[in-house]
């Protein structure tokens, strides 16, 4: 029996010796260490023995056991050892590499624009005013005094949208930020309809038109329209206002000058122009050789659009102006071209 022993021993350490990988550990322990082993029969005959043969032989048989099960364990720590120095060997792993930054988002550049402006007349006394981008062609357009087939009308291109019945008010996305002008004068009007309080509000939002897409037109954009109405308001507080509005936006050496111009809802009416900031007036490429850049609309409100909000010119003046804020980027930034805007493109977005 101690023969058969040494034999079981010596058999199961030489096949160990062999034993290279996890699986073919596991297999070495099932056939040697296993319930149905050759080993384990050893112990299970135990019972058959003499009473004087049953210790030795098992005393034997577990020295065996013993030793097989230490094999065992060094031989799965070495097989272990070994595929992790593989493992090592072949995937480096380089600790100094920095981690992946997170990518964290931030304002839209249009938004950006839109707050700066926005803040820079709320120091100037003007309060948020917003309204809806879905109008009515009345107040889009006839309130404002475009009547029905003005010719007027044709500087707008304009998305109509689909409504039965609406005869000559259709419905339509808003051209321009201006028909919040009414909305607002109505809305203030009311809360004292026999004295109206003054206004004094910036109209931000986004606008339609129905054009071609091209470097410099798009079919949405913002606008920030200004309004103030009260009494005694003249064209030389438009002026103070909007020059002081410039130097804020521009810096406090911007040159500006008015151009005369004409928009149905004002009289009179100008266009204003900053002094290229490319060229400083020289003439460039940007600033198509003239040396000015325009930047926004204006005008004294005219007297139908103020009694159409609820204000009696005959008591009351005002003054409105409409600017883009994507425009001001584009200048500010030497932006190229308007479809980057909303062309969702990040390697334009993450500089601004
Ligand atoms: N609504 C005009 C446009 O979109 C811009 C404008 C011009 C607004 C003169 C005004 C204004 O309030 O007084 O072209």
């Amino acid at each position: 029996m101690q023969d058969k022993l040494n034999e079981i021993e010596k058999a199961a350490l030489e096949s160990l010796a062999a034993v290279g990988d996890p699986a073919a550990v596991e297999a070495w322990r099932v056939t040697h260490l296993g319930r149905s082993s050759e080993l384990m029969g050893v112990f299970s005959s135990l019972g058959k023995l003499s009473k004087e043969e049953r210790p030795v032989v098992g005393a034997a048989a577990n020295r065996v056991k013993v030793a097989l099960e230490a094999a065992l364990e060094e031989k799965a720590a070495a097989v272990k050892n070994a595929a992790l120095a593989k493992s090592l060997a072949e995937e480096k792993l380089d600790v100094t590499l920095p981690g992946r930054a997170k990518n964290i988002g931030r304002l839209h550049p249009s938004t950006q624009q839109l707050r700066r402006v926005l803040a820079i007349l709320a120091e100037m006394g003007f309060q948020v005013f917003t309204s809806r981008e879905v109008e009515t062609d009345d107040m889009n357009f006839q309130m404002l005094n475009f009547p029905l087939h003005h010719p007027a009308r044709d500087m707008q291109d304009t998305f109509f949208v689909e409504a039965e019945n609406r005869g000559d008010n259709p419905i339509l996305m808003r051209t321009h930020t201006s028909p919040g002008q009414i909305h607002a004068m109505r809305k203030f009007a009311a809360t004292n309809p026999s004295d109206p309080p003054p206004i004094r509000i910036a109209l931000p939002g986004m606008c339609f038109r129905y054009e071609q897409i091209t470097a410099r037109s798009e079919v949405q954009f913002n606008q920030v329209e200004g309004l103030a109405v009260g009494k005694n308001i003249t064209f030389a507080d438009l002026k103070g206002t909007i020059a002081d509005f410039v130097r804020r936006m521009f810096g406090e050496g911007a040159r500006l000058r008015f151009r005369a111009s004409y928009f149905p809802f004002t009289e009179p009416s100008a266009e204003v122009d900053v002094e290229c900031f490319v060229c400083g007036g020289k003439g460039c490429q940007v600033c198509k050789n003239s040396g000015w850049l325009e930047i926004l609309g204006c005008g004294m409100v005219h007297p139908n659009v103020l009694m159409n909000g609820g204000y009696d010119p005959k008591v009351y003046s005002g003054f409105a102006w409409g600017m883009g804020p994507e425009r001001q980027l584009m200048l500010r930034n030497k932006v190229g071209d308007i479809r980057y805007f909303w062309g969702n493109d990040v390697r334009f977005l993450e500089q601004f």
